[in-house]
């Protein structure tokens, strides 16, 4: 007991006070998942932390703030891009086409909107102003939303500790990258529908998805690699990339996925989703309808359920 109550005062002690607050460099990701992670940003910096967040001078939802620093970077796309990439995306998943011509347009399409999202990670790495601005920043520790990988590859190349911030990946890379156990006989694949309960053809076909994953994500994620491999001058694998990540904060919960086991550096934060509670106008509802139809193309139909 004694020894318990000496812990918990020399944890206390430990604790940093709103003084000697951090340094942290956020390297977001665009659009309503900036959203979420605004909330967070905001807190970290009324907490006393310096926060100073990276956004491309093109880009949707952004907008400076008191809270925390904003640094821009130059970018070689308008808007208009973006919202076509986006826009096509949205279209392809929502045309009806027979199996397997649909997996086909689905995943060609995905690979077209990650490399064109991926051409404003290619400008800050083309930026010595931006680069130089953040090597002579002195930052703690990055936070950011990985989903097209240009925060990992930020924070290999100035050798800084980064926080991943997410709401999941495909190619069950969230899992594979931390290294959790997945045996392939109750934790379902996304794109199978299959439940933790799989008859003996479904885990086979579980198995062969599985071996799909890693060969689909190297064509997600072509640009990140090689882009990484220059910058790092070195080969790196996505698996590389992402295996150093010191903690993963992850925006959803085991009500919306199957249980299964995760590594201690794993955190589930999906309340964060409902910090800002206000009922949808109507028009917004309908909008919403109509990006649960691409999400459930994308296999994420067990959110719903
Ligand atoms: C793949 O995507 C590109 C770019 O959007 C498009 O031009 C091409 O027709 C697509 N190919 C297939 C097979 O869907
Ligand atoms: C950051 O700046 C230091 C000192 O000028 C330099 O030695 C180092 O190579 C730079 N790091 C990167 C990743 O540019």
């Amino acid at each position: 007991m004694a020894l318990r109550l000496c812990c918990a005062w020399i944890f206390i002690l430990l604790l940093p006070g709103p003084s000697d607050g951090g340094k942290l460099l956020v390297v977001p990701m665009v659009g309503s998942h900036w959203l979420s992670m605004q909330q967070v940003v905001e807190k970290l910096s009324e907490k006393g932390h310096e926060v100073v967040v990276l956004m491309p001078e093109v880009s949707w939802q952004m907008k400076a703030a008191q809270a925390y620093t904003v640094k821009t970077y130059p970018v070689t796309q308008t808007l208009e891009e973006l919202d076509g990439a986006f826009r096509e995306y949205v279209t392809t998943n929502l045309q009806d086409r027979p199996f397997p011509l649909n997996v086909i347009a689905q995943y060609n399409i995905s690979v077209h909107v990650f490399s064109t999202f991926f051409v404003q990670c290619k400008d800050l790495f083309s930026s010595k102003e931006t680069l130089q601005y953040l090597n002579q920043s002195g930052f703690d520790a990055v936070l950011t939303d990985p989903v097209f990988m240009c925060g990992a590859t930020l924070a290999n190349y100035f050798s800084l500790p980064f926080v991943f911030f997410m709401r999941g990946f495909p190619c069950n890379l969230h899992y594979e990258a931390p290294q959790c156990p997945s045996p392939l006989s109750y934790a379902p694949r996304l794109f199978t529908f299959n439940s933790d309960h799989m008859t003996f053809f479904q885990r086979v076909e579980n198995a062969l998805v599985s071996l799909l994953e890693l060969q689909y994500c190297n064509g997600f994620y072509q640009d990140a690699i090689k882009l990484s491999s220059e910058v790092l001058q070195r080969d790196v694998s996505l698996l590389d990339l992402m295996n150093s990540a010191s903690i993963w904060l992850l925006r959803y919960d085991f009500v919306f996925e199957y249980v299964r086991p995760v590594m201690p550096n794993m955190v589930f934060v999906g309340g964060i989703n409902c910090a800002q509670k206000k009922p949808l106008p109507k028009t917004q509802q309908s909008q919403l309808i109509c990006f649960g139809c691409v999400f459930m193309t994308y296999g994420f139909q067990t959110a719903c359920r």
